[in-house]
């Protein structure tokens, strides 16, 4: 494994105590780490936590006579192999995203030629806002720039949702996973998602679907942007807001699911994964008026929906495809079972029999099936596995494809 330097911003937030953490992992990783404090990260946790943690001397000020008589902040550009800022404050991103150089840890990322990632930590309300959406968006069209994260779940504040900074675990994880040319993973590759339910219409007032947020395939779709993939993501009816830089093809219906993943294959697809709960069945006959009560049972006809999933699987130049297999038993047999009947490379099975995991919540828990392998994932929230299964699927991608 190579071992980098990694120049390590830690900007205002609460999260900044887990950065501490991060140090301690990245040494441990065989990576060496210089720290620069913002001064809201210094309000936060002193500069001697990581001074001790890193074994270097921590830079908290551009204008420091001592270290600056010897440029020091294009030194330190000059120096890292990636600069990593975790976390990343809204502030910080809006600063980065207008080219601001008004202390150490912009000047340094204006002045530096090595990639980099951000590790945002905000409130949830404050990650939704949209001139915080702007500022993402033109980080992410920038080649220079890698997000990762947020995560789903819990706050310091009390508020529940989208914000919270990455474990310190998979961002040491994903430092290692990461190029030196910045190149992620996924780089150059073209990825098309499926998330979300579908909507089988009974009559124009009911429907027959399911408890699918979609939340796992947007973070799946964050994570390969993330790792440097052009990703397509077809989606059933949610309410989610797009994941930044990645193209969503909202459906509703099977079929119309069917199709989008058609044409989104043929369009050209390296790599189809499929989380979405596909209705297997739709009603024979959708009424043109709403139903009116009758007798005291009602019988509904249904007809067998098409398998998007195998029907990618068994294109003659099919992508590397990833099915989802969602189970309340036997799960091992039922998963390994859809690998080989669908022809697939890879299967996430997942138990959605444990409360707090699987269908409309923050967290999951997975065992990924190959032909010759098995991962297991234990309980963390989606976008954390997120991030960890598609730097699984990249891998075996690349074995496969001999890339
Ligand atoms: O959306 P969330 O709330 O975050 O929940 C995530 C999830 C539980 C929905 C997800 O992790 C998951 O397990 N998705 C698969 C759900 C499912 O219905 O699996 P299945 O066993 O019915 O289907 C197996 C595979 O075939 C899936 O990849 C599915 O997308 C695909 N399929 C199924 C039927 C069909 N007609 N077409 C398909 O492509």
């Amino acid at each position: 494994m190579a071992q980098k330097r990694i120049l390590l911003g830690v900007t205002g937030g609460i999260a900044a105590y887990k950065s501490a953490e991060l140090v301690r992992l990245l040494k441990k990783a065989g990576h060496r780490v210089q720290v620069v404090l913002t001064g809201g990260a210094e309000a936060f946790i002193a500069p001697l936590t990581f001074q001790a943690l890193s074994g270097e001397a921590v830079r908290t000020s551009l204008l420091d006579p001592e270290a600056e008589a010897g440029m020091g902040h294009i030194e330190l550009a000059k120096w890292a192999d990636l600069v990593l800022v975790a976390p990343a404050s809204a502030n910080f991103i809006a600063r980065l995203a207008h080219g601001f150089a008004d202390d150490l840890l912009t000047t340094v990322c204006c002045a530096t030629a090595a990639p980099i990632a951000l590790a945002p930590a905000m409130n949830q309300a404050m990650w939704s806002n949209a001139r915080t959406g702007r500022n993402l968006e033109l980080l992410q069209v920038d080649p220079q720039v890698s997000i990762w994260g947020p995560a789903q779940g819990d706050q310091a504040c009390g508020d529940t949702g989208p914000g919270r900074m990455l474990e310190p675990q998979v961002i040491a994880d994903l430092v290692t996973a990461t190029e030196s040319t910045g190149a992620g993973a996924l780089t150059g590759q073209r990825v098309v998602i499926t998330a979300g339910p579908t909507r089988e219409a009974i009559d124009p007032v009911r429907y027959i679907s399911n408890h699918s947020s979609g939340k796992m395939g947007y973070a799946l779709a964050a994570a390969a942007k993330a790792a440097g993939a052009e990703v397509v993501l077809i989606s059933g009816p949610v309410a989610l807001a797009p994941p930044v830089g990645v193209e969503v093809r909202p459906v509703i219906t099977a079929l119309e699911l069917f199709n989008a993943a058609d044409a989104a294959v043929a369009e050209t697809c390296d790599i189809f994964i499929a989380t979405a709960a596909v209705a297997d069945y739709r009603p024979r006959n959708e009424t043109d008026q709403k139903m009116k009560k009758s007798g005291e049972t009602l019988s509904l006809e249904l007809v067998r929906n098409p398998d998007v999933l195998a029907h990618v699987a068994g294109h003659p130049n099919a992508p590397f495809t990833v099915g989802f297999a969602a189970e309340t038993n036997d799960l091992e047999q039922y998963a390994t079972g859809k690998l080989k009947k669908k022809k697939l490379n890879m299967i996430v099975a997942n138990d959605v029999s444990q409360p707090g995991i699987g269908f409309n919540s923050d967290d999951n828990a997975i065992t990924v099936f190959w032909a010759d392998g098995r991962q297991t994932f234990d309980r963390s929230s989606k976008a954390e596995l997120a991030q960890q299964l598609i730097q699984l699927v990249a891998q075996r991608y690349r074995q496969q494809s001999g890339r």
